[in-house]
């Protein structure tokens, strides 16, 4: 084992264990410093200056860490994916490999160093009264570990273990705490550790982590293949298989769904060439509709069982071509240190020949290089020229040959090989020279609900690079965001994501290659309003980025944001200013008499306007999000044909209410499909959209003239409704007042908008303390 200067990390429980060792090239390993201490819900704002203070312990300086360890858990969701996400942002700032090892094993680890002899039953607290439980056997300072990650019920925990061959002679975890009665009830003689003993330190991480070497070997360290061990997945998820009827999940090793999506050009990509096709993530109701094309395709077909387990395997990606709600093809592939492997690929028969298949096997690797795949591998049928021309069509080279590989038919299989990634173009991971001149940059970062985004702009506010991971496909088929999902998407995406932004930061600046960190004077990150366990993805990430990198961290508001992607596109955006805010969460107007400050006129008293255009959407059946599908039917429709509600049109004030109209919109359809009519989908998009509109643009001319404002901008999500913002052009255009409505692109969340946002603090050098916490419902009247 070389010689290595380690950072230890742990989240998962109570304690946030950090400490500093020293891994010798004869295999013994040196602590250095161990600051671990009990801080309830405090990672996020200690983790760091622990970092600091474990460092400093162990007289080492920052740049001088070879490596960086971190608990994988099982253990809170949150509290793992703050270690996780700090520790992808340190290492990959530092340039050093990241690994993750498991919370159970290092708590084991830790009694066998202390002395502890015998069977050792580790019982995490998974929550809602169930454990999550490891058995080992302690023998001579070693831990050997018995059996595999799982989620249970204590009781059933501890009937098995009472009851089994490997009996526990020792029990610690901090899952004692609520149920020590059910083991004490099956294990009377069994001997609870102290209590310091529940919890990881750098000794038990460091052990644990010398011993995942010996097992595993040193893989690749990449600080993007580190997930969280999930052992459940998500509540949506669960229930969703419930409903299809489907066997409770294996406990997974990260209970993710699938893989996170790739960039928004490609939020439902279609497939070119072959009408209504598109791409998008494979269901659990799709199963079996693709059995009958897997049965159809291949002499060795897949299983439904196989297919369930794939659904919930971690590093899987699996997507499918859907025609009109029917599944046409699917594909899969699994990933494996920074290697995709394709597991399969198929088309149905009257839609082959149709770029259907290539499309699909784009997409995944696509996804693949997203995941942090820098090459993908298949194996193909010797005889099946179709599908070796099309890998060879897409950049895939033979790379090698097993003969009689295929047992049903003895045929050869062809090993083919390539790069991840859109066909062909992928990140050069070497970091970039950048090309001679006095350009300084900014990298800001977003992922405050379902995109996870990065941009890089100049100091001088031209953009450079834009990249949003969308992960609007897998919230899609539950009707709104999910928010764990989407904290476990970002978890998995973001470091694909900034190296994106980076590489294409150098593509546009004509210097191929990563841009490098020393190119930056400033990181930007949204730290709310938004969903708390998506924000502390980001600014976790961010502020190892910041620390390592020792480059400034600027916290932005994201509603701040929303009205910078005006000032970015459009230079005659000047204060003073009214802007109105209209999201899947907001809708306000907001008076801005300079910069940086705000003063909220008025907002919703109930639901905002994105919201309600979603609602509306999800009784028509149209899926989510609404706005986008509602707005392209109401181009069809007359708006004057239902006369809606235009609430509080007339208030007088700035507040604004739109659970009235989107209740009347409701009791509309079901009035109408009771008298048995027909419901008139684009009359009755174009009637809702236009009592929204009507009271937006009233409250907004009104606050305009009241302010004296000299500027007027739309912005969020909804800033993208065309009729909107012509409705807004046409009424207050006349008063004088100069109208900016932000480009397409840049309406709905990307990080573009929080760089733009970021300057003007980047400059007044406002910057945020590593210590700083996600605020989930930030304002900006505060900001
Ligand atoms: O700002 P955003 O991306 O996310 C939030 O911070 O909420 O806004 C998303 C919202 C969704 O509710 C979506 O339905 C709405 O913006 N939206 C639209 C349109 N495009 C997106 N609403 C009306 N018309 C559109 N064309
Ligand atoms: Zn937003």
């Amino acid at each position: 084992m070389s010689e290595r200067r380690l950072l230890l990390l742990d989240t998962a429980t109570e304690t946030v264990a950090v400490g500093v060792a020293h891994a010798e090239s004869s295999g013994r390993v040196v602590v250095l410093s161990d600051v671990s201490r009990v801080a309830p819900r405090k990672a996020n704002t200690v983790l760091l200056s622990w970092v600091l203070e474990a460092l400093e312990a162990a007289d080492c300086a920052i740049g001088e860490l070879e490596g960086i360890a971190v608990g994988r858990g099982p253990g809170s969701f949150t509290g793992v994916r703050i270690g996780v996400a700090t520790a992808k942002g340190l290492a990959h700032g530092l340039g050093v490999p990241l690994w993750g090892t498991s919370t159970l094993d290092a708590i084991a680890w830790q009694a066998a160093i202390g002395g502890v002899e015998g069977r050792l039953g580790v019982i995490g607290d998974a929550m809602r009264g169930e454990v999550y439980p490891a058995l080992y056997e302690l023998h001579g300072g070693r831990a050997r570990r018995l059996t595999p990650d799982t989620v249970a019920a204590p009781e059933a925990v501890a009937a098995q273990w009472g009851a089994g061959e490997d009996i526990p002679t020792v029990l610690a975890g901090n899952g004692l705490l609520k149920h020590h009665e059910a083991f004490r009830a099956q294990l009377p003689d069994a001997r609870v550790l102290t209590e310091e003993l529940w919890h990881p330190d750098a000794t038990g991480l460091i052990a644990a982590w010398v011993d995942d070497r010996a097992r595993q070997g040193w893989g690749e360290g990449d600080p993007a293949t580190v997930l969280p061990v999930y052992t459940r997945l998500s509540d949506a998820e669960e229930n969703e298989r419930a409903r299809a009827g489907l066997p409770q999940a294996d406990p997974p090793d990260s209970g993710v769904a699938a893989a996170s999506d790739g960039p928004a050009d490609s939020m439902h990509s279609t497939v070119e060439g072959v009408d209504g096709v598109w791409l998008r993530p494979l269901r659990a109701t799709d199963i079996p509709g693709i059995l009958a094309i897997e049965d159809a395709s291949f002499t060795d077909a897949w299983t439904v069982g196989m297919f369930t387990d794939e659904l919930n395997a971690p590093r899987r990606a699996w997507f499918v071509a859907d025609s009109d709600g029917a599944v046409i093809g699917y594909g899969g592939v699994a990933l494996l240190d920074d290697e995709a492997h394709l597991l399969n690929l198929a088309v149905d028969a009257p839609f082959r020949r149709r770029g259907v298949g290539r499309a699909l096997f784009a997409r995944l690797s696509q996804q693949a290089a997203v995941m942090g795949a820098l090459r993908i591998t298949l194996e193909c049928r010797a005889g099946n020229q179709t599908a070796i021309d099309l890998y060879l069509a897409v950049g895939m080279e033979q790379v090698g040959l097993r003969p009689g590989y295929y047992s049903d038919t003895g045929e050869d299989a062809v090993i083919m090989g390539g790069r991840a990634g859109v066909e062909g173009e992928l990140p050069t991971p070497a970091r970039a020279e950048l090309p001679p001149g006095d350009d300084r940059y900014l990298l800001a970062i977003e992922t405050s609900c379902d995109e996870t985004a990065a941009a890089v702009v100049t100091t001088d506010g031209v953009l450079v690079s834009n990249v949003v991971a969308s992960q609007i496909d897998f919230h899609a088929r539950f009707g709104g965001v999910v928010p764990e999902i989407a904290s476990r998407k970002h978890a998995e995406a973001i470091v694909g994501v900034i190296d994106d932004a980076l590489v294409r930061a150098g593509e546009t600046l004509g210097a191929p290659g990563v841009m490098p960190f020393a190119a930056l004077d400033g990181i930007a990150v949204t730290y709310g309003p938004g969903l708390v366990g998506a924000l502390v993805v980001g600014l976790a990430y961010a502020k190892g980025l910041s620390l390592a990198t020792g480059v400034p961290l600027v916290g932005v508001n994201h509603l701040e944001g929303h009205i910078f992607a005006n000032v970015l596109a459009d230079p005659l955006v000047q204060p003073p200013l009214v802007a109105l805010l209209v999201s899947g969460g907001h809708t306000s107007l907001v008076h801005m008499p300079e910069w940086g400050v705000y003063r909220t006129m008025g907002e919703t008293l109930d639901d905002a306007a994105g919201e309600a255009f979603d609602k509306v959407a999800k009784v028509l059946g149209l899926g989510y999000p609404g706005g986008p599908v509602l707005s392209r039917m109401a181009v069809d429709g007359d708006p004057t044909a239902i006369d809606f509600p235009r609430a509080m049109m007339k208030s007088g004030d700035y507040a604004f209410s739109l659970s009235g109209l989107k209740t009347a919109v409701i009791n509309h359809i079901r009035h109408e499909r009771e008298a048995g009519r027909e419901i008139d989908v684009p009359d009755l998009a174009a009637s809702f959209q236009a009592a929204v509109v009507d009271v937006q643009v009233s409250k907004a001319v009104r606050a305009v003239k009241e302010t004296g404002a000299q500027a007027f901008c739309l912005a969020g999500g909804v800033a993208a409704n065309p009729s909107l913002r012509e409705a807004l052009r046409a009424a207050i255009e006349p008063l004088g007042v100069h109208v900016s409505v932000p480009p397409f692109h840049l309406c709905t969340d990307n990080a573009a908008m929080i760089a733009a946002a970021a300057l003007p603090r980047l400059r007044r050098g406002e910057f945020l303390s590593i210590d700083a916490d996600a605020v989930p419902g930030l304002r900006l009247d505060t900001t």
